[in-house]
């Protein structure tokens, strides 16, 4: 399918060619073309000019007018548990009574309580409940998805989630990783010996995730009352065997080494990252992993913010994603994401917008298809309503500014 878009008011993230990711103060240039067009040829990103340069007779295609509108590569979101089954808002009851994440999980709620739902609905049920939340986040301007397993917590359950992502990659257009996190939490009969349930994730549930193919990355919850370094390096030392790259869950509830140790096995990211000092930064500076901040968990569960402003002066990149989930991030909205990093972070307009499309993209290997307005990258884009400039969009923070979805080059009919 081919689609001219004409009379761009801007094409925001132009880039010719792109490096691996955005960092440091790099992260508050961000490069536009005024007056454009853009043409997906084949669902690839053929070419993009200005509009006095477009010889419009010799492209073929459906044409689409822009004016007055901007053009935005979609956004990649590189955290998300979006497949889950029913929902925890009494427990966001709880929550606003005064109880922690932590509290709410020790009492056997929060993702063992998802576990539970999980266990109890048919796999097609669950295939058809995250199908409506890919529906939605399709029109929010996500063009790539990473999903993570994580609420099965047995071998059966977790092999069952991973079979509803690689279900939703064969039937969705939009582009999806899936990573296997059997290390999500403990499930209530190993709570006294947490060590013989790591021992099912390597010895049981790897094997089989490795074996069946139905994984792209591995992930691990490493942080206080939930999985310790040692468990964590031991996970990704199996996890190595079969390929599988890590994406960690690191330091949310505390200095928990999980930095550290993703980046000793060279982890593709980490992700959450509010307990972030001295030594973290460094060995990130150090490392290929993309430091990862999701600001609508924070939100969500009022934690303390991470040092984002320092980690940028210190020359790292930063990723932000949604984190999709039922019980810490209720919400895949990357534009409100957007928001929040600004607002809350205090990130600038430029920053949010690459670290929610470049920087995401890296956070979940499609850096080299996604990410930017590049000739030859996938032609996954959005056109905006008409706004007055790029910065409209995280300032506007409640109000839904996306006009038309393109994926591979065809204009996507989801309405939220
Ligand atoms: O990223 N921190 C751990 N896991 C999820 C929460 C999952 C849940 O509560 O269901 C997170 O916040
Ligand atoms: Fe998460």
């Amino acid at each position: 399918m081919n689609i001219l878009i004409k009379n761009i008011q801007s094409l925001v993230n132009v880039v010719d060619q792109p490096d691996k990711w955005v960092a440091g103060e790099d992260m508050s240039h961000l490069n536009t073309l005024d007056d454009a067009w853009l043409f997906i040829e084949n669902g690839k990103i053929k070419d993009f000019g200005k509009m006095n340069s477009l010889k419009e007779n010799d492209i073929q295609g459906q044409v689409l007018d822009a004016t007055g509108r901007m053009v935005f590569p979609s956004f990649c979101d590189s955290h998300t548990h979006l497949v889950y089954a029913g929902s925890r808002e009494i427990e966001y009851g709880d929550k606003i009574r005064g109880l922690s994440y932590e509290e709410i999980a020790r009492r056997g709620g929060g993702i063992l309580n998802s576990s539970r739902w999980l266990h109890n609905t048919p796999e097609d049920s669950l295939y058809e409940q995250s199908l409506r939340r890919i529906h939605e986040i399709i029109a929010l301007g996500t063009g790539a998805v990473e999903i993570k397993s994580g609420y099965g917590l047995t071998v059966e359950d977790e092999l069952k989630m991973l079979r509803v992502i690689k279900k939703l990659k064969e039937t969705t257009p939009i582009t999806i990783k899936s990573t296997f996190l059997g290390a999500h939490s403990i499930p209530a009969e190993y709570k006294e010996d947490t060590d013989r349930y790591v021992d099912v994730v390597v010895s049981e549930m790897l094997p089989e995730v490795g074996r069946q193919d139905l994984a792209d990355y591995v992930d691990v919850f490493c942080d206080r009352g939930f999985f310790t370094v040692e468990q964590t390096d031991r996970i990704l030392d199996a996890s190595a065997h079969y390929g599988l790259r890590a994406k960690i869950h690191a330091n949310e509830l505390d200095y928990s080494g999980g930095i550290q140790v993703g980046v000793k096995h060279h982890a593709l990211s980490v992700d959450h990252l509010e307990f972030t000092g001295d030594e973290e930064i460094q060995a990130l500076l150090k490392s290929q992993t993309m430091p990862t901040l999701l600001p609508g968990a924070a939100f969500f569960l009022g934690l303390v913010d991470p040092p984002v402003r320092k980690m940028i002066q210190a020359g790292l990149p930063i990723a932000l994603a949604s984190d999709y989930n039922p019980g810490s991030s209720p919400s895949g909205n990357m534009k409100f994401i957007m928001s929040l990093g600004t607002i809350k972070l205090k990130m600038l307009p430029e920053e949010v917008v690459h670290a929610t499309t470049s920087n995401g993209a890296y956070a979940m290997g499609v850096h080299d298809e996604l990410g930017t307005i590049t000739r030859g990258k996938t032609g996954n884009v959005f056109i905006t309503q008409p706004i007055p400039t790029y910065q409209f969009m995280p300032y506007a923070y409640g109000s839904y500014l996306i006009d038309q979805v393109i994926l591979n080059g065809e204009v996507q009919n989801f309405s939220i």
